[in-house]
């Protein structure tokens, strides 16, 4: 029997057990093609449903994460709202509401807004409404609208559809999957920009029990980092990480002022928030704050402000609860550098960030709290007490989608290509300082591309930072890139000493001599910390054989690693992508020199 988990908000996603075992996981995003699209996660299900042969009387259950999701939320504002959505969200909707008491409807100021791509829902019944704007009888008809589809959509009866808590599927998705979770006593922290009308939980996983921890407060944390992004002219709810990568660059004579403000505004007090009174919004009023600062100094800032504000929260969580070892999720567990200073503390011992840390997590999360309500905490630990150290759970390559590729028109008047099930020829390429457009085996879970759908090349080339921009990527110019390293060379090349598992790029270390020699080009370029994915045999084998292979040729341990996708669109999920949103033009396709297809590595014909 199947179990099926499904996440409807922003970052929509489905995961499907198979009794207890994953056997698919993936973004909505990947299959329409929309970053970040929410609703219905349909297309990503139809495949599923396919290619695992499902019939409706094999599903178990479907268990949906977030109980109560806002018409705004439906409506995609997060991955459809331009920065001057954002602009008119804060200047037409909350100032108003905020400083003037006056009443205004979402509805009438983004009278002309209408999702990009469809979320599934009819949106003639789903009115945008704000939370603040939302009643329980909204609530429950949107809920009600869920189950309907869901019903009809795998024809199964409503009683097998089932609602659980924001932030609980968060909660159980950082500790269920990881087993090393298991060994000891745990606490598992949920920190992000809201969700069920929460924005941090913290629970402690202990032997035979879990405990909720209650806290008076809030966290706004995540809010005050997206607000600090809209107010550097960028996407609040896709261009945080833009903010962390330009904050190593600022000096303290310009960030001091900015981290002051913001540890007056939210100060941690025990495990609990204190927000400063006269902030009534944080748009606003920050706005204001930061009115003389240079843009270097407020990302800085901010940046410190979290990391200081989270190391005091994890420290009195350890003092309250004699508690060393740590589960971190959420939107802001995103932030790999605040991650970095937490692991540095002598007080953790152990920080488990897992791949997906946002809300595309939330659909596994689901089948996990399914799970413990139908069968308990300890029984759930016997059962999903296995390995499972990779997270290749999407879609697999067909040969058919490889010869739709090779017969494609475009692809024959410009390619050649060679069969290279083992790398051997493509790990010679990488090794003569090309770049190489990867798409094999399973797609990876979580907003990292681990290899399988990513862009390649020599780590030790500083030349090819440039030239992928230049290229394909269009990437800020102080926006670091990642690296994929040998397991067995991770301790030549970066600071890990409290061994912390670091394979999804969720973590950040401090490199060594060795490694700023030989993946310079995978990591930031002023503060040269690295955020990698450790490669093992036993993780991620085919990669690993490819590395492996240009280790031989080259003596790196590692690959500049980052993901396939064109600007502001999603990681590439089938080859049929390449063509479509690489291949604009002639000069396009020319900047593209090799790409590997399921098992063939395709060249560009000389001209
Ligand atoms: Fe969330």
């Amino acid at each position: 029997m199947y179990k099926i988990g499904i996440n409807d908000t922003h970052n929509s996603s489905i995961a499907i057990f198979d009794e207890n075992k994953i056997i698919f996981v993936s973004e909505e995003e990947r299959f329409s093609r929309c970053k970040q699209i929410a609703g219905f996660p349909f297309y990503a299900a139809k495949y599923a449903l396919k290619k695992f042969k499902i019939k409706p009387n094999q599903i178990e259950s479907v268990s949906f994460a977030t109980k109560k999701i806002t018409g705004m939320n439906i409506w995609n504002v997060a991955s459809d709202f331009s920065i001057e959505n954002w602009y008119d969200l804060q200047e037409k909707f909350f100032y108003p509401k905020i400083y003037k008491n006056k009443k205004v409807k979402l509805k009438k100021i983004f009278k002309s807004f209408k999702p990009s791509k469809n979320v599934h829902y009819s949106l003639k019944k789903i009115p945008l409404l704000s939370s603040g704007e939302m009643s329980n009888r909204d609530y429950q008809s949107i809920k009600n609208i869920r189950i309907k589809f869901a019903s009809n959509f795998f024809q199964i009866s409503e009683d097998k559809i089932n609602f659980f808590d924001h932030h609980t599927c968060s909660a159980y998705y950082g500790y269920f999957s990881n087993y090393e979770n298991f060994k000891k006593r745990t606490a598992v922290v949920t920190l992000d920009s809201g969700g069920d009308d929460k924005y941090n939980t913290i629970r402690i996983f202990d032997k035979k029990k879990i405990y909720l921890v209650k806290q008076k407060s809030k966290s706004l944390i995540g809010q005050i980092y997206d607000s600090v992004t809209l107010i550097l002219g960028m996407n609040p709810s896709r261009h945080q990480y833009k903010l962390m990568g330009l904050a190593p660059y600022a000096i303290d004579y310009h960030k001091s002022k900015t981290r002051n403000i913001l540890l007056k505004c939210l100060k941690i007090v025990g495990i609990n928030f204190k927000k400063e009174k006269k902030m009534k919004d944080y748009f606003f009023y920050l706005k204001e704050k930061f009115k003389y600062e240079r843009f270097d100094g407020i990302a800085g800032g901010t940046q410190d402000f979290v990391e200081i504000s989270l190391t005091k929260w994890f420290k009195n969580i350890n003092k309250k609860f004699k508690i060393k070892n740590f589960v971190f999720v959420g939107g802001v567990a995103n932030n790999v550098k605040a991650n970095k200073k937490l692991i540095d503390q002598k007080f953790v011992e152990r920080l488990f960030v897992p791949a997906g840390p946002g809300d595309e997590n939330l659909s596994i999360g689901a089948i996990y709290c399914n799970t413990v309500k139908n069968l308990g905490y300890l029984q759930a630990k016997n059962i999903f007490n296995y390995e499972n150290s990779n997270v290749y759970w999407g879609n697999d390559i067909s040969l058919e989608e490889l010869k739709n590729f090779k017969n494609n028109n475009l692809v024959k008047k410009y390619y050649s290509f060679v069969h290279d099930p083992d790398f051997k020829k493509t790990s010679k390429i990488l090794s003569k300082n090309k770049i190489v457009l990867m798409c094999f085996g399973k797609m990876e879970f979580g907003n990292r591309s681990l290899g399988h759908r990513s862009i390649l090349c020599n780590p030790s080339n500083l030349n090819l930072v440039q030239e992928i921009n230049r290229k394909f990527k269009k990437r800020d110019f102080w926006m670091p890139f990642a690296a994929s390293i040998l397991s067995e060379d991770e301790k030549k090349y970066l600071i890990n000493k409290k061994n912390i598992e670091a394979n999804f790029m969720t973590l950040s270390f401090d490199s060594l001599p060795k490694g700023q020699k030989k993946i310079i080009a995978g990591m930031h370029q002023y503060d040269k910390t690295i955020r990698p994915q450790i490669v093992s045999k036993k993780t991620c084998p085919r990669y690993y054989q490819l590395i492996k292979k240009f280790k031989k040729i080259t003596g790196v341990g590692g690959l500049l690693n980052t993901s396939l996708n064109v600007h502001d669109k999603p990681i590439v999920c089938r080859p049929i992508d390449i063509i479509n949103e690489f291949f604009v033009s002639k000069n396009a396709i020319k900047n593209i020199e090799y790409i590997y297809v399921k098992d063939s590595l395709f060249k560009i014909k000389k001209s």
